[in-house]
């Protein structure tokens, strides 16, 4: 079980409070379909993916990023089970994460049959974009809570497939 300390719960608030998910989402997933290209696979139907430039001006791309922010947002916003909307969940840990991405996670296993290694790579291409959105006050401290709580909800993704 994993807890969370008082800074990785006020580092990934604070990073969540600040960032554009509607940017930070576009670029993330863009970079990820040009840096991984095996993942345009689970996109067939986005249209346009033919090189750099089309994926970041394909503006399904553009709106996935943004879904794929809220669904991290659900997750930052059950860290804390004291302010979660889900009231059966009674433990401050990764569980409430893993209850929280339940659906989700047969979503991408049963229905998408999205490979579960391709989440950490969507993970790392966030941490990048985050990264360079938050410049110097992104310490190794900052990144060690960031990479826990992305390394928490990748787990909670793959558990269809365990
Ligand atoms: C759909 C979240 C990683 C492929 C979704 C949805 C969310 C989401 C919230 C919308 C679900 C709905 O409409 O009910 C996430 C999160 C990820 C992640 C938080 C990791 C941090 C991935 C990866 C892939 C992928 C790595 C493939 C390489 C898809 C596809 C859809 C989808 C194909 C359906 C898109 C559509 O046709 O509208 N995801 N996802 N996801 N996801 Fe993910």
């Amino acid at each position: 079980m994993v807890e969370w300390t008082d800074f990785e719960r006020a580092t990934i608030q604070d990073i969540f409070s600040k960032i554009d998910y509607e940017s930070v989402g576009h670029q993330a997933l863009s970079r990820c379909l040009v840096v991984y290209p095996w993942t345009q696979r689970y996109f067939g139907n986005f249209g346009n993916l033919y090189n750099a430039a089309a994926i970041l001006g394909n503006p399904n791309v553009a709106a996935h990023g943004l879904t794929v922010m809220r669904g991290l947002e659900k997750a930052v916003k059950n860290m804390d089970n004291i302010k979660s909307t889900y009231a059966e969940l009674t433990v401050k840990n990764m569980d409430n994460i893993k209850s929280t991405y339940a659906e989700l996670s047969v979503l991408h296993s049963e229905k998408l049959r999205v490979d579960p290694d391709n989440f950490r790579l969507l993970a790392d291409c966030i941490t990048v974009v985050i990264a360079s959105t938050l410049g110097a006050s992104f310490t190794a401290e900052v990144q060690a809570a960031l990479q826990k709580f992305l390394a928490v909800v990748v787990s909670a993704l793959g558990k269809q497939y365990q």
